[in-house]
């Protein structure tokens, strides 16, 4: 399988989701968005989390029904954003960019909330899919997209190998918080 389609299958969940996967409490809402098979969602449900998995092709996380909240819809479509007003304590994305729904996002964030970001970026073309520019993060634009708003915990950018790759790519933690966050240790 090419790498791309390795990405979209991933049932493992990113190591960047793992390492700040802390900040959030059990009890708390996540959101996972652009969920795939709900990797993440699922993490944050194992760990005591009220999860919402969004998608336009919720198929994958069928089998979670009843146990989190599943949304499927476009999330492209030029409507208004149908989560707007509603907050969560962690919103993640992983392998999905539109970046039109930056402000959103960070809108849903409640006190204290966690955004978890990763995805492709610019170089990635050079390497496999996508490269499309509309999917791939320009540099820094992750913490463009939040300055000001949220406090930046952690950003990253570079070229990976392993798992999967190479491919280029950009992670954010940020969180809705002037005050200093206790970092976790990997995986708590
Ligand atoms: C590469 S997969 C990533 C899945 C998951 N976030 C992960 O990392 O395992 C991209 C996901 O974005 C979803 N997606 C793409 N365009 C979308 C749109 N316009 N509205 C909603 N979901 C969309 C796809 O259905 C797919 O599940």
């Amino acid at each position: 399988m090419p790498p791309f389609e390795r990405i979209c299958h991933m049932r493992d969940v990113s190591p960047w989701i793992d390492r700040f996967a802390g900040l959030v409490p059990p009890g708390a809402s996540v959101l996972d968005l652009a969920c795939g098979g709900g990797r993440h969602g699922r993490v944050f449900l194992e760990r005591g989390a009220r999860g919402t998995c969004r998608d336009r092709n919720v198929s994958a996380v069928a089998d979670l029904a009843g146990r989190v909240e599943i949304i499927g819809a476009d999330l492209e479509s030029g409507d208004p954003f149908p989560l707007a007003g509603r907050s969560f304590d962690a919103v993640v994305v992983t392998n999905y960019l539109y970046r039109p729904l930056f402000p959103d996002l960070v809108a849903l964030l409640a006190e204290g909330g966690v955004l978890l970001y990763e995805t492709f970026a610019a170089g990635n073309e050079n390497y496999d899919r996508p490269g499309n520019p509309r999917h791939l993060l320009q540099p820094g634009e992750l913490l463009e997209a939040v300055a000001g708003r949220l406090q930046v915990v952690a950003y990253e950018t570079g070229v990976e190998t392993r798992p999967v790759g190479p491919k280029v790519i950009q992670r954010l933690c940020a969180v809705r918080t002037g005050d200093p966050v206790a970092l976790p240790l990997p995986g708590r």
